[in-house]
Order: structure tokens, then C-alpha cells, then sequence
């Protein structure tokens, strides 16, 4: 047998054996169902052990499928995805210098929208203004959705604040009353900054060609896998509530939450998710300090609006900011 001809007869009796989690199957039964002989079928299952998946052997040499592992692989990803196109195709790398950048690759080249790029590990992980973003192997979420939006490009800025409220939401349901959202893309977990967001937009004449919308989580690190220098600053999900936490499962449902707040954003923008944006809002009520276009901004944060800008009153002056970096918070 050739090896993609094996390669796929293992990816078809994983699915089978899996499907019918705990359950036992005959080596013969499964030979004789894959059409093939039970000298190939043993060499499909070692193969399948081989890539993390455990299986039990029964005594009388019938085998059953046990766990899968936390791998972040197109097949892990894919299985039991419900999304209707966020994630409908998946490509997943050991280890890239940045997965926005494949990404972008990729879309130059007509990738469809939904398309993901998911990585192990990044080399040189990029976060918002030039910064690095910091990229350990086996510890976090590194991932970049490709979007073919049909509205016009000065709808994009608001996608950041609409993909932290999904992402917000996504991990409420590991540290329940715990996360907010910092204007204009950033996740807080017990006040430290858990995940970030890089959006980059392709245009040509007042039409998007594409956006990436780069998503970093900081799940499973531990404090001496960030560097000294956000250490203080910055928290993994696993620090927070002191339980290592599956990634896949997390993405999955990471996909799930970001298809519906999209799909609001592409109807009306973030009318039906103000409520809950501003509800998350760690700036509102309080008097912020920020640069935006070399321009120093200050007021206190009254609103976010439809498009993702944060509104600032100074007097009776209402300010509408449409991206900008905090410097401080009173
Ligand atoms: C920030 O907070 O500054 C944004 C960080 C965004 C990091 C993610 S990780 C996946 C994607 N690939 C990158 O190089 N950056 C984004």
C-alpha cells in the first residue's frame, strides 16, 4: 500500500473508531468494512497512535478509541466545528514567523473568507504598533481568519472592539465575571491583558480586497513563559483560574463566538452588541489620556459607538475616536 493510500485508510478508521467513542471494534470488522486486509488496519491504528490519538487494545485484540489529543491540527480543529464558514478551511502549522502574514499570503491569492491560519508557535508574532507578540510553542492560540466583507473600508476599524467582545465572551465561560474589554482591542482577565487583536485590511479604490484579523490568547502559560517585561501586565487563562485548559476546545468555540458577532457587524455594525461592548468596557466612566494620529486626546469615556469609536466628553465637547493608544487611565 502507498503511503497517502495508508495515510488515508488511518484518517478513515480514525473517524470510524472515534465516532463510536468506547466502543470496541473488531480488527477483522473493521478490515472487512475498509475493504483491505488486518495486516493494514494494524498499521493504520499504530499510525494513529503515532499522532497523539489513544487507543485500548482489548486482550482478544479488538480496540477501541479513548481521547484525542490537544493538538492544534486541521483534523482536531474541524472535528465537531459549528460554524457555518469561519474555520471551513483550516491551515494549521508547527511553527510560522506569523500567521497574519500567512494569512495574507494566502489571500493575496484568493483564499475564501473563513479561511483560517492557526500556528504552534510564532517566530515573530506581531502585535499592534510594531510590537512583538510574544509566541510560545504549546501554550496559546495563535490565529488569523481571513474576512471578504462586502461593506466599504471605514467600517473596518470597528472588527477589533466586535472581535475582543466575541473573544470576551468566549472566555467568560472559563472565568465566569472575570474579563473586560480595553478599547480599541484588548482583552483584560482579573485586569491583565489575556489576548490581543491585529487587524489588517487590504484595500484597492474604497473596496476591501480582504482583512486578517490576527487573534493572540494567552492560554496555558505559566508566569516564567512571558517575558520580565509584561509579566506584570499580562495573564494566561490557565494563570487565572489555575486549570490547564484544552486548546482546541477553546478555539472551537473562540470560531463559533466570532462567526456571530460578525455576521451582527456585517448586518448592522455593533448596534445589537452595543449593550453588551459597553458592559465589558473597562474605560467607560473613566478620564482617559491617549495619542491617536500623533494627536494627544484626553476626556472621559461616555460611549463606543456603532462603528468602534470611543467617545470622549471634554466639556461640552463629545470627541469620537476612531483608533489610538491609551497612555492613562484615571
Ligand atoms: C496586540 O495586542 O498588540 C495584538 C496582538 C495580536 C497577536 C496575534 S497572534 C496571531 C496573529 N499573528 C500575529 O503575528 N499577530 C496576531
Amino acid at each position: 500500500m502507498k503511503r497517502a493510500e495508508a495515510e488515508r485508510l488511518a484518517d478513515e478508521v480514525l473517524l470510524v473508531v472515534r465516532k463510536k467513542t468506547g466502543r470496541f471494534f473488531e480488527v477483522s470488522g473493521l478490515a472487512g468494512r475498509f475493504k483491505t486486509g488486518e495486516a493494514e488496519i494494524g498499521q493504520a491504528l499504530k499510525s494513529i497512535q503515532s499522532w497523539g490519538y489513544r487507543l485500548q487494545s482489548g486482550a482478544d485484540g479488538r480496540v477501541k478509541f479513548v481521547a484525542a489529543p490537544d493538538k492544534l491540527t486541521a483534523l482536531e480543529i474541524g472535528y465537531g466545528l459549528k460554524t457555518a464558514f469561519i474555520g471551513k478551511t483550516i491551515l494549521a502549522y508547527g511553527k510560522v514567523k506569523s500567521t497574519n502574514d500567512v494569512a495574507r499570503e494566502l489571500a493575496d491569492s484568493g483564499a475564501a473568507e473563513g479561511t483560517i491560519v492557526t500556528a504552534d508557535e510564532q517566530t515573530r508574532g506581531r502585535g499592534r504598533l510594531g510590537r512583538h507578540w510574544h509566541s510560545p510553542a504549546a501554550s496559546g492560540i495563535y490565529v488569523s481568519i481571513i474576512l471578504r466583507p462586502r461593506f466599504s473600508p471605514e467600517k473596518a476599524p470597528g472588527l477589533s472592539i466586535m472581535t475582543a467582545l466575541a473573544l470576551a465572551q468566549t472566555l467568560e465561560g472559563y472565568a465566569p465575571g472575570r474579563l473586560k474589554i480595553k478599547w480599541p482591542n484588548d482583552v483584560l482577565l482579573a485586569g491583565k491583558k489575556v489576548a490581543g487583536i491585529l487587524t489588517e485590511l487590504s484595500a484597492e479604490r474604497r473596496r476591501i480586497e480582504h482583512l486578517i484579523v490576527g487573534i493572540g490568547i494567552n492560554v496555558n502559560h505559566q508566569a516564567a513563559d512571558f517575558p520580565e517585561s509584561i509579566r506584570a501586565s499580562a495573564t494566561s487563562v490557565r494563570r487565572a483560574i489555575k486549570t490547564k485548559v484544552p486548546r482546541v476546545a477553546l478555539l472551537q468555540k473562540v470560531l463559533r463566538d466570532f462567526e456571530k458577532e460578525y455576521l451582527r457587524y456585517r448586518k448592522a455594525m455593533l448596534k445589537s452588541s452595543h449593550g453588551k461592548i459597553l458592559r465589558y468596557s473597562s474605560l467607560l466612566g473613566h478620564h482617559v489620556k491617549l495619542m491617536s494620529g500623533g494627536d494627544v486626546i484626553q476626556g472621559r469615556a461616555v460611549d463606543i459607538d456603532q462603528s468602534g469609536c470611543l467617545i470622549l466628553q471634554d466639556g461640552d465637547r463629545r470627541i469620537a475616536v476612531s483608533s489610538g493608544e491609551i497612555s492613562d487611565v484615571r
